[in-house]
């Protein structure tokens, strides 16, 4: 009896600490604020808050998201997803010189993920302007 009592409470411990340690470090992913303008330009629009993990708790591949292309392949290598990596930031590539610029980037995979899910899963995701750009 007693010693059923210590091992629950082992049990209850143990899986306590893994909840935490495991909501500590997903927490540091979630809730992020996208502003992709600069400090010359005027915000147009309020910005974004994406939460990332819910959209890694939806199924999604990094690499739906994340890349490194090379002769039209992601050859990105996941273990440089770690955070604080400038290299990883959208607004490091996506700059005047490539085909989409940040805005465009962010724009193109956001809501161009969100029209194929919809129509596909339907299942209602933000799609309109006020829904990703919300007034706090
Ligand atoms: C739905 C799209 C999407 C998916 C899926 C996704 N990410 Fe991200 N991730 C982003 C965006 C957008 C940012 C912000 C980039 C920026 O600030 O320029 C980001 C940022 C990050 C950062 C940087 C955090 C920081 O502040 O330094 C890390 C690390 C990261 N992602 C890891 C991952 C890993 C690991 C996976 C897969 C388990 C993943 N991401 C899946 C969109 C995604
Ligand atoms: C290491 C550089 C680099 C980073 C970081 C990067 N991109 Fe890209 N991205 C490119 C290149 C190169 C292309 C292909 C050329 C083009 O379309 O301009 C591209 C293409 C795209 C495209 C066109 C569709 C596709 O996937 O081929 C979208 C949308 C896009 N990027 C969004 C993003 C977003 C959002 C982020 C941040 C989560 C990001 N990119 C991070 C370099 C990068
Ligand atoms: C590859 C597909 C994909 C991409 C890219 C994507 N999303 Fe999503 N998004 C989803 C899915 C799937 C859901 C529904 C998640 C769920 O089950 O709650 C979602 C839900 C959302 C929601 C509503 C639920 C919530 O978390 O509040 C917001 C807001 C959102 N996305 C913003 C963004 C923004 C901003 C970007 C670009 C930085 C983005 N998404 C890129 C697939 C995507
Ligand atoms: C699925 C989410 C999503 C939707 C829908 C969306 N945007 Fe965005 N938009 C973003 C993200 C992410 C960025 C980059 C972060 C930022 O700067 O706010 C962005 C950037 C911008 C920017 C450049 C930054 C700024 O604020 O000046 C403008 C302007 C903008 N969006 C206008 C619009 C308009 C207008 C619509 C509706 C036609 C719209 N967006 C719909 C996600 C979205």
């Amino acid at each position: 009896m007693k010693l059923d009592c210590i091992r629950v409470l082992m049990i209850i411990m143990l899986t306590t600490m893994i909840a935490l340690t495991g909501s500590v470090l997903m927490a540091q992913q979630d809730k992020m604020i996208l502003d992709s303008s600069n400090a010359s330009q005027n915000k147009g629009r309020p910005a974004v808050t994406f939460f990332h993990n819910r959209h890694v708790e939806a199924g999604l591949d990094c690499k739906a998201c994340h890349h490194l292309y090379q002769k039209g392949k992601n050859i990105l290598d996941e273990s440089q997803l770690v955070e604080g990596n400038p290299a990883i930031r959208c607004s490091q590539c996506h700059a005047a010189q490539l085909r989409l610029n940040v805005q465009q980037a962010f724009h193109s995979q956001c809501i161009g993920c969100h029209v194929t899910y919809q129509k596909e899963k339907k299942k209602t995701v933000p799609r309109y302007c006020g829904e990703c750009h919300a007034r706090k």
